[in-house]
């Protein structure tokens, strides 16, 4: 159906109640509610529906550059592309009984070759779970008919919406390395207990393990993000200061989420022609009580 400005969008529902929203723009997630209609995602009031602009919030997808750690675009271009349906998508490993699902196909444009010069095939399937969980599986290939393999870096850049980011509390990351982006990505080793916040965060944890929890005190929610073939997670809070210098980002609405980003940044990934790489995120919302002792 229609979104803001004219821009297709895909509803995903579950018969409980669960529903997620997905623009062809940006093969981007940019609402998923629980079955109390609750948003679980942060989008920007600000957020710009309008091409090339990428759109403040949801999941943007970060391919085939991560941050501005290459020659391309920040974040590459995958997230102000239009893609399209997938009618006739190849075998997924993943059961889709039960579930509903979109699949998503973004290729190389001619336009994108000047920039990027490769063929590919990304493949991006959304499926809403009977339990309302929301996974992404990202299947890329090289489809270069020159013999060049390429390389790339990506990241789901999940806005997880919290009530008070001073309140939220991060686990699965303590004890690991880190490349600090506000400090000229140096290496540092995070100390510690679980991750709290205070001021302007931009790291990229390495090799973290599978399963990561942001715990939001204030709702007495859990967000469960668990991940495969993505070793690295990136945790990004811009604060006050970087809020005001966002053009479509609300000054004071950096208390109200935080991206938790499971990525691929410190090692690329590359492809030979006819290989295929697959990343896959799932991120769940339970009431926080069902989680201790887990
Ligand atoms: C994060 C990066 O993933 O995304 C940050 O680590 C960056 O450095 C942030 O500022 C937002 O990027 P953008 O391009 O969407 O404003």
């Amino acid at each position: 159906c229609m979104g803001v400005n004219g821009l297709e969008k895909v509803i995903l529902t579950e018969v409980r109640g669960f529903s997620a929203e997905v623009y062809l723009y940006g093969g981007q997630v940019t609402s998923w509610k629980n079955e109390h209609r609750e948003e679980l995602l942060f989008l920007s009031n600000k957020a710009i529906f309008k091409p090339p602009k990428a759109i403040r919030g949801g999941i943007p997808i970060c391919f085939p550059q991560f941050s501005n750690h290459g020659s391309l675009e920040q974040h590459g271009f995958a997230r102000n592309r239009f893609w399209t349906e997938d009618l006739d998508p190849p075998p997924f490993a993943t059961n889709t009984t039960n579930k509903a699902f979109i699949d998503l196909i973004l290729k190389n444009s001619e336009e994108d070759s000047k920039i990027w010069p490769h063929r590919y095939e990304f493949r991006l399937r959304i499926t809403l779970g009977p339990g309302g969980d929301l996974m992404l599986t990202s299947r890329i290939r090289n489809t270069n008919t020159d013999g060049k393999s390429f390389t790339f870096t990506f990241a789901y850049h999940t806005y997880f919406s919290v009530t008070d980011i001073s309140e939220v509390r991060v686990e699965g990351l303590e004890t690991l390395d880190y490349l600090d982006n506000l400090k000229n990505r140096e290496r540092f080793t995070e100390q510690g207990d679980a991750i709290t916040f205070e001021s302007e965060v931009d790291k990229v944890y390495l090799s973290t393990p599978t399963k990561i929890a942001i715990l939001d005190h204030e709702r007495k929610r859990t967000f469960v993000l668990r991940k495969d073939g993505l070793p690295d997670a990136v945790v990004w809070n811009p604060w006050d200061k970087k809020a005001k210098a966002l053009s479509d980002f609300g000054d004071d609405e950096y208390k109200h989420m935080l991206c938790i980003e499971a990525a691929c940044v410190e090692k690329p990934i590359t492809l030979k022609p006819g290989e295929e790489w697959k990343g896959r995120q799932e991120i769940s919302a339970v009431p926080s009580s069902y989680c201790s002792g887990q």
